[in-house]
């Protein structure tokens, strides 16, 4: 019941205030039809990325993370002219599929998937010029967050923001008694942040028709 009136709530400030472009629609069939697993953020979440591009005036944003595309399409939506996203995915597949998704918009910024481990690409960023982005957000390997964490700040500069997905996954990082690889990898992401004097951060707990789960935000001074 509880779940079903998040669901409802959602649908209906969905319609009446989100009421997000069609082809967003279109890219979530499109990830179905692929049997890509339907754990992409919800639409009235992708609005609120959005919106947090546009009152930071982002020019340039990192996705850890890529998957149909359709939190990239969100981010990229609040990118000016000249505006920038790259946007990191581990499977050839899914990155062909998110690049064919993200074809459907005209954005006005130049939208990137690279293909390769987060990892290695994030670590050869940083050997080059790539100048620091405005925006980062995280949605990867859970167990990876740590590593995420430590080459996003690399890829910093003071003001960044770093945004953070499923890090409440229905409470399932508080039950101490299982231990998972995605649970350790978050754990140890929030005392990173926690002992990292450069970075204020907060945790919101979100629910919705993803059930219950949160965000972490995270300014980099
Ligand atoms: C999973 C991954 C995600 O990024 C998400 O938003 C929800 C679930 C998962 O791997 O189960
Ligand atoms: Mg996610």
């Amino acid at each position: 019941m509880t779940k079903d009136l998040w669901k409802a709530i959602d649908k209906n400030y969905l319609d009446l205030i989100v009421k997000p472009d069609p082809r967003f629609e279109q890219i979530q069939q499109n990830c179905v039809e692929a049997g890509l697993p339907t754990i992409s953020i919800s639409n009235t979440h992708g609005r609120l990325f959005e919106l947090l591009v546009k009152v930071m005036g982002a020019k340039s944003i990192l996705e850890i993370g890529t998957l149909g595309g359709f939190s990239t399409a969100w981010l990229a939506s609040g990118l000016p002219f000249g505006g920038k996203l790259i946007s990191l995915e581990r499977d050839p597949e899914r990155a062909i599929l998110a690049r064919e998704n993200l074809n459907l918009f005209e954005f006005k910024a130049k939208v990137e998937v690279w293909v390769g481990d987060a990892i290695h690409n994030m670590t050869e960023m940083t050997k080059i010029d790539q100048p620091p982005f405005d925006l980062i957000f995280i949605d990867g390997e859970k167990s990876q967050y740590p590593d995420y964490l430590d080459l996003s700040i690399q890829l910093s500069r003071p003001g960044t923001l770093i945004i953070a997905d499923n890090v409440v996954r229905h409470g399932k990082v508080y039950n101490k008694e299982i231990e998972s690889p995605s649970q350790i990898g978050i754990t140890k992401f929030h005392d990173m942040v926690a002992a990292d004097p450069k970075l204020e951060a907060t945790v919101f707990q979100t629910v919705g028709e993803k059930g219950h789960d949160g965000f972490s935000f995270i300014v980099v001074s």
